[in-house]
């Protein structure tokens, strides 16, 4: 089911190449070793900090990514590809072990590239509800959280632009809740498929009583309803936080620094009686260990290596469980026993179904022309079934309050006008190691 065109390799040949002269691939060709701020992990954060750290001119900022450029990287240009990323170059290739409620082995992609996860996730873009906004400044006791006080940067970062077949998008969200200068572009989908479209006058039938009713506009704060999905594409092309926030306008600042292959071993301290532990800088190889070099933050360490490297890396610089740190002979500097523990994800259901559209990524999958008559026609318009995310609309329903889970356990939404399920509708083929089979 999983096919990969031989075309992709003449095409990845032949595309032109960014000159991106600020990204650095060598230790030795770092102009300085003394920064004020340094960034680990030149992925969806990292690089969001890297670009508004050096709006100020006076801030030398190093941003130290373990993965290399996204410029070549083919599979995460193509919208439609992103089910390509997994287990390719640009992926970390973790695995882990579930817990009790479904002990198995399963993929836990990250990115192992410039923009990280940004750069192979499918792009859909989903804020959240106001409910969930609201429940984090509750739980952090800082109001700076809720949903009204974090629309100012949702702001900042979102640039809607239009989609790339240029059509009237009237009717299908709403502009009062979106941005149009920002830096990551956020757009609808450029390429009507049939499924798509019934999928939208299937929910406006219904009426708006329905829990499947249409909803105009799931990024407003309620998003209950089946609406079209938005994605963090720009023209045709995924927008990740490599090609938006170190896009060509800010690369060339003279106080951003990007090192890529630069694995991080941990964070540098020193200990005194008088300031207590103190982070001065970041240790890092670029073979395998052989090879340490160290380079200093006077102002900031900012660790944004992903949920996975970023406890591992504290747990490397001797912070986390005092137990488990002895174990592998790390000296503890600060106990902090949560760190590394208690991750948590959302399970997928994938359900299929038999359609009589003919412009499904099915017709691609098992006719190599058409396959290569879209690749083409993306290479050359940024046009066609290629500019799409997988993700056509979304759907956002919640249980009914007399589920009988809820006699086992609580409720765990924030509240009543946000989903308990995510529906995901598309047209795309997914490996099958990401497919979840319920057993009867
Ligand atoms: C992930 O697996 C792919 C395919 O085997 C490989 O090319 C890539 O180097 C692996 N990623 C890492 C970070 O090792
Ligand atoms: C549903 O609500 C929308 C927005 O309020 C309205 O435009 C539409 O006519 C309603 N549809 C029905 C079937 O009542
Ligand atoms: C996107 O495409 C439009 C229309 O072709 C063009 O004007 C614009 O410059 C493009 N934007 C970028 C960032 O390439
Ligand atoms: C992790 O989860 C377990 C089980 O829910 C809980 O008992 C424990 O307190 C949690 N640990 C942390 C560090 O949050
Ligand atoms: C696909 O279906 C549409 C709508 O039914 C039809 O107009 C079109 O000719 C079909 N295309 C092919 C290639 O069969
Ligand atoms: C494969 O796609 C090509 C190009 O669209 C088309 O001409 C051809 O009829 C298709 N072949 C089959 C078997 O559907
Ligand atoms: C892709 O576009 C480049 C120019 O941008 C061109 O040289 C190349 O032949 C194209 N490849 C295909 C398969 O269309
Ligand atoms: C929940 O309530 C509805 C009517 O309000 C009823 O039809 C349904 O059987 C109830 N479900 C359960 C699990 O009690």
């Amino acid at each position: 089911m999983f096919w990969y065109p031989p075309l992709l390799i003449l095409v990845n040949a032949l595309l032109p190449r960014p000159t991106q002269c600020a990204l650095l691939e060598r230790f030795e060709d770092l102009k300085r070793n003394d920064f004020d701020f340094v960034i680990i992990g030149g992925g969806t954060a990292g690089n969001t900090v890297a670009n508004r750290l050096t709006e100020n001119p006076n801030h030398h900022v190093l941003v130290l990514e373990a993965g290399g450029s996204n410029a070549n990287a083919f599979v995460s240009m193509i919208p439609n590809f992103c089910a390509r990323t997994l287990g390719s170059a640009i992926d970390w290739n973790y695995t882990a072990q579930t817990g009790p409620v479904m002990n198995r082995v399963v993929g836990l992609p990250r990115g192992f590239v410039l923009g990280g996860t940004s750069s192979m996730n499918c792009m859909a873009y989903t804020r959240g509800t106001r409910e969930d906004w609201d429940r984090y400044a509750h739980v952090t006791n800082d109001a700076g959280w809720s949903w009204d006080n974090i629309q100012t940067y949702v702001r900042k970062n979102e640039r809607f632009t239009p989609p790339a077949d240029g059509h009237d998008t009237t009717g299908e969200f709403d502009p009062s809740v979106h941005s149009f200068d920002g830096i990551n572009s956020v757009t609808l989908s450029g390429f009507r498929h049939q499924v798509a479209t019934r999928v939208i006058q299937a929910s406006k039938a219904m009426g708006n009583d329905s829990e499947f009713r249409f909803v105009l506009d799931m990024n407003s704060g309620e998003h209950l309803g089946i609406g079209f999905a938005q994605s963090t594409v720009l023209n045709g092309t995924r927008s990740s936080s490599a090609t938006s926030y170190l896009g060509p306008q800010f690369i060339n600042r003279p106080n951003l620094h990007v090192l890529l292959h630069a694995h991080v071993t941990r964070i540098s301290s020193e200990e005194t009686a008088h300031n207590g532990l103190t982070f001065t800088g970041v240790e890092l190889s670029q073979d395998s260990g052989k090879t340490l070099h160290t380079v200093t933050a006077s102002k900031e360490v900012i660790l944004s290596a992903g949920s996975i490297a970023t406890p591992q890396i504290l747990m490397n610089s001797g912070i986390g469980d005092p137990n488990t740190l002895s174990n592998l002979g790390i000296r503890t500097l600060q106990r902090l026993p949560s760190v590394g523990r208690n991750l948590s994800e959302h399970l997928v259901l994938t359900l299929g179904w038999v359609v009589t559209a003919n412009d499904t990524d099915s017709e691609a999958a098992r006719n190599a022309t058409l396959a290569a008559e879209q690749l083409r026609q993306w290479n050359e318009t940024r046009t066609g079934p290629l500019v799409d995310a997988p993700d056509l609309d979304f759907g956002w329903v919640r249980l009914p309050k007399n589920a009988s889970i809820f006699e086992r356990v609580k409720d765990p939404s924030p509240g009543p006008n946000t989903a308990h399920i995510e529906i995901q509708f598309l047209v795309s083929i997914f490996p099958a190691e990401f497919r979840i089979i319920i057993p009867h």
